[in-house]
């Protein structure tokens, strides 16, 4: 019996468990009712008292390390298997989504790209704004009746702090911290305190663009905007309607010949066929003085639009609020405008 016992501790050491199935006919074999380790000690009451004790305890030896291969196995096969759970290398791969730009992103490169082509750079100013870059140094002093064109939100009274009406600020930016000539676009968010429908948002985006040098005139100016209604909208007539901005004079509102070809032209353009795309006009010079740069060396363009509405315009859009709702089914459509 003794060597029995001894064989059964040497086959042990070379054992190798590869399977939780495996582990249970190795488990049955020594451990049940009528296993190896029961039937040895049922034996034990066959042999002499003196060896008794000599024998139980070489046998509780070999149940001691059937049960530590046991747990060894087991913690081994179940961290193979939790890993299959992990990476199973034979299913099929995660389908990996695919996002796309948003319609008034693909609209502003647009712009700036026409732009960037003619010399412009690009500049930024702040969301938060001062009195001073939103309204007064653009030629509206306070209690002056055209800052009631703009409904503001204001951060702060005294000092004004405001979330920027219109991205004319960063022309102010500009003019303070360059020297002419001036080439610039300023794209950005701009905000204005409106009830909210399909018109009409409490923030949007909006492109300004300022060119200051000596000798530039009216014609430098619709010449510009000429090139850039062709590139964008493939559309070469335009008329510049005089208009009122407090920081250009003369100041214009530039209208795009949309044509009558479709109902839906009809619709947009009110039955003229025009569209209004964007204001603009010659830099007042209280505004270049305001900027230290002298009015009678210099002199300049300036225009802003809303890409919003552009962007309207190119994708047939109704209705403003679609731009902030984030609908996956409504931004997937532009994927393949980038
Ligand atoms: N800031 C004007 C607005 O928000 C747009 C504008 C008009 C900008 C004329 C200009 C300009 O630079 O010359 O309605």
């Amino acid at each position: 019996m003794l060597k029995e016992i001894d064989n059964h501790l040497s086959d042990i050491k070379k054992i190798s468990i590869k399977s939780l199935d495996e582990l249970e006919q190795f488990r049955i074999k020594f451990f049940s009712k009528k296993g190896i380790i029961p039937s040895l000690f049922a034996k034990l009451k066959d042999i002499d008292v003196d060896k008794r004790k000599k024998f139980g305890a070489k046998i509780n030896d070999l149940k001691i390390k059937i049960g530590e291969i046991i747990d060894k196995s087991k913690d081994e096969l179940s961290v193979v298997s939790n890993n299959k759970n992990v990476v199973d290398y034979t299913l099929p791969a995660d389908f990996l989504k695919l996002g796309s730009r948003h319609p008034i992103s693909i609209v502003k490169n647009k712009i700036i790209d026409i732009f960037s082509k003619i010399g412009f750079n690009i500049s930024e100013g702040p969301e938060i704004e001062d009195d001073w870059h939103n309204f007064t140094a653009l030629n509206l002093p306070e209690y002056h009746p055209a800052r009631d064109m703009q409904d503001t939100f204001y951060v702060s009274k005294n000092p004004d702090y405001l979330l920027r009406t219109h991205t004319s600020s960063v022309q102010i930016r500009h003019m303070e911290n360059n020297e002419p000539p001036i080439r610039t676009i300023s794209p950005g968010r701009v905000y204005r305190n409106e009830d909210i429908s399909a018109r009409s948002h409490c923030f949007f985006h909006q492109i300004e663009g300022l060119y200051i040098d000596k000798n530039v005139s009216f014609v430098d100016l619709k010449q510009t905007l000429l090139h850039f209604t062709e590139q964008l909208f493939g559309k070469s007539k335009i008329r510049l309607r005089p208009s009122y901005f407090p920081f250009t004079e003369p100041s214009a509102e530039l209208d795009i010949y949309w044509g009558l070809n479709s109902e839906a032209d009809h619709r947009i353009t009110k039955g003229t066929g025009w569209l209004e795309i964007l204001g603009c006009g010659m830099v007042d010079p209280n505004v270049l003085e305001n900027c230290k740069i002298d009015p009678n060396k210099f002199s300049g363009y300036a225009f802003g639009m809303g890409i919003e509405r552009i962007t309207m315009l190119l994708y047939q859009i109704e209705d403003i609020r679609t731009f902030y709702e984030n609908d996956i089914r409504f931004l997937q459509q532009f994927k393949s405008s980038i």
